[in-house]
């Protein structure tokens, strides 16, 4: 069993959306047995590497499988040029596989395709591998492979990170819960995060199989109890909308720097009632993506914008339509706007957590006028104070 994938260092946007500041990587999988067999390909940009790979593993002998979990072009953006190259290869997926695959390129291989079902097992000689369907995880043809022999799992997108890797394949081999956790946070949140009820379904699915190792589409590899376990784990609690943290994250966006004040009020105002690790995050500086990452894991989130045009702050609006469209679950909101001559931010904040299910807004929401005087701050200490019972328990 060989890893075939490689880094992409030249990526700014990960689907020309999410930046990847540390690169990403797309792994692919070579299975060398009596038939040979690849585990999805990889994006275009490593493309030569990638077939270079493949011809020096195969030392001459023809290629048998091409296995497609994936159709999304990070890791189908090869699988063209293996299959010209390779003409007997057969590739491997679901009828959802082969349509899309059609629709990428134009160019049907009808008599090439091998549709398996969960109930089929693909004999390669020494290993055996099944299949465990992942539909809309985040794609419908998502599709896991398993190798029954030695217990290792393909796992497509799932389980994935964003970063390149540094030599290192496995997560034993690096401080993965410093390096990696916090990006395979923001890349569930974004990926995979819409489908959580999906992911959730399958982790109960794979939790039934003996697992060895989980090989996913991007970052490191898990091959270690501890490791698989804290993987799984941290995918089931994003799944599940459990958060991580007893604790607020103050997501704020202000033009002159009035309700970023009125934000940082009410985080001293939480502290000095007991909330520790309260985090701020200003929406106009930072991408939206790492603000999306950090809701999976606070249990209160404290929503700060002003009016603006007579309508919300766009970078609070461009934030709560990707937080809402998620759907977020299984939180604490309280809001605070501001307004000079007319109110439409907290209304328009307050209407979209109520679209939040299980989701409770806390207290009443404070808004302040140009800036916060005397009344404000002590609206403010109140509302903190109804989040920090909340979240404490009290
Ligand atoms: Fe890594 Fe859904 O592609």
């Amino acid at each position: 069993m060989y890893w075939i994938g490689g880094n992409d260092f030249t990526t700014e946007r990960f689907e020309n959306l999410f930046p990847i500041p540390h690169g990403v990587t797309y792994n692919s999988y070579f299975i060398d047995d009596d038939r040979t067999a690849v585990v999805d390909t990889v994006d275009s940009v490593i493309r030569d590497r990638f077939l270079e790979n493949v011809d020096h593993l195969l030392h001459g002998r023809p290629l048998s499988y091409i296995i497609v979990n994936h159709m999304e072009p990070d890791h189908c953006g090869s699988l063209l040029a293996l299959a010209e190259k390779y003409p007997s290869a057969r590739i491997v997926g679901n009828s959802q596989t082969f349509r899309f695959f059609e629709q990428f390129y134009h160019c049907p291989m009808k008599d090439r395709y091998l549709s398996m079902t969960e109930q089929e097992a693909l004999p390669l000689g020494h290993h055996s591998l099944r299949f465990v369907a992942a539909p809309m995880v985040h794609w419908p043809e998502v599709t896991m492979t398993y190798d029954e022999t030695d217990h290792i799992l393909f796992s497509a997108d799932c389980f994935g990170t964003f970063g390149v890797l540094g030599g290192n394949l496995f997560a034993d081999q690096m401080d993965y819960k410093e390096r990696y956790l916090s990006e395979a946070r923001r890349y569930y949140a974004n990926i995979i995060g819409k489908f959580g009820m999906q992911a959730g379904a399958l982790l109960k699915k794979l939790r039934a199989l003996p697992i060895s190792m989980v090989a996913p589409l991007h970052g490191p590899v898990f091959r270690k109890a501890g490791d698989i376990q804290l993987i799984m784990d941290s995918i089931s609690r994003w799944a599940a909308w459990i958060p991580e943290k007893q604790s607020v994250l103050i997501l704020e966006a202000s033009a002159y720097g009035r309700t970023a004040e009125a934000g940082e009020s009410m985080a001293f105002a939480l502290a000095s009632r007991g909330i520790c690790d309260i985090k701020i995050t200003d929406l106009a500086r930072t991408d939206f993506s790492y603000a999306l990452g950090d809701v999976f894991q606070y249990r209160g989130l404290v929503l700060a914008a002003p009016t603006y045009n007579m309508s919300l702050y766009p970078p609070m609006q461009y934030f709560l339509e990707k937080l809402t469209a998620l759907p977020v679950r299984n939180r604490l909101a309280a809001v605070i706007g501001n307004h000079t001559w007319g109110s439409a931010a907290v209304r328009k904040m307050e209407g979209y957590v109520g679209q939040w299910k299980s989701c409770e807004l806390v207290g009443n929401h404070v808004d302040i006028r140009s800036s916060e005087d005397r009344h404000d701050r002590e609206a403010i200490e109140g509302l903190a104070g109804l989040m920090a019972d909340r979240i404490l328990g009290n």
